[in-house]
């Protein structure tokens, strides 16, 4: 399965590099284009490198990580029938993680407080569900997963939901 990523500001960054460290190739792009991203792209190569915009849509799985008020702008032209796609896109099929925890616990070691750092994950395709969830334990997260998007999804809204912002850790 390939992997983009759209948006490599704190969010973007933080999947690309728990993506790289766990040796998954991933392509990402950013709206000002690879010169702004630097140190960032030479820190997650080989595995993540800077893609064109078409690149990164035409993925298997795409991340969605840009603010709202971008989201037309850097979707614009992407099939979104039946993909994959982690946060929020119509006709794609939608699994909403990776958005309730802080950018640099994303980015962290899963394992760094001797358990798995908790992800929650939710969404109403069980195939694609599967897919997000076997990359969150192949990045070495505990996964939960929190049901379908109505009820799941809005446990880890951001802001507004219960469990965004908090640092669960399974110890097993
Ligand atoms: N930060 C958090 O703690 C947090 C937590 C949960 C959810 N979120 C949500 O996650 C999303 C991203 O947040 P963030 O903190 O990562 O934002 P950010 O640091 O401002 O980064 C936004 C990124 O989106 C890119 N971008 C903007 N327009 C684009 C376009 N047309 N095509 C491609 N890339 C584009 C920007 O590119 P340039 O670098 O070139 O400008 C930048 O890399 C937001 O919806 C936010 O609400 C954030």
């Amino acid at each position: 399965m390939s992997i983009g990523i759209v948006g490599a500001g704190a969010v973007g960054s933080a999947i690309a590099t728990v993506l790289a460290r766990a040796g998954i190739a991933a392509k990402i792009v950013n709206r000002r284009g690879p010169a702004v991203l630097g140190p960032l792209a030479a820190s997650l190569m080989p595995q993540v490198t800077v893609g064109t915009r078409e690149e990164v849509l035409a993925a298997d799985i795409v991340f969605v990580a840009v603010p709202w008020g971008r989201l037309d702008e850097a979707l614009a032209g992407g099939d979104w029938q039946g993909r994959i796609v982690v946060d929020c896109v119509p006709g794609a099929r939608l699994v909403k993680a990776f958005n309730h925890m802080l950018p640099h616990l994303v980015a962290g070691d899963p394992r760094a407080e001797g358990g798995r750092r908790v992800l929650f994950m939710a969404g109403d395709d069980a195939a694609a569900k599967a897919e997000i969830g076997a990359l969150i334990d192949r990045i070495g997260f505990y996964r939960i997963d929190l049901g379908g998007l109505r009820e799941g999804g809005r446990m880890i809204e951001f802001p507004g939901g219960p469990l965004p912002a908090l640092n669960l850790v399974v110890f097993d």
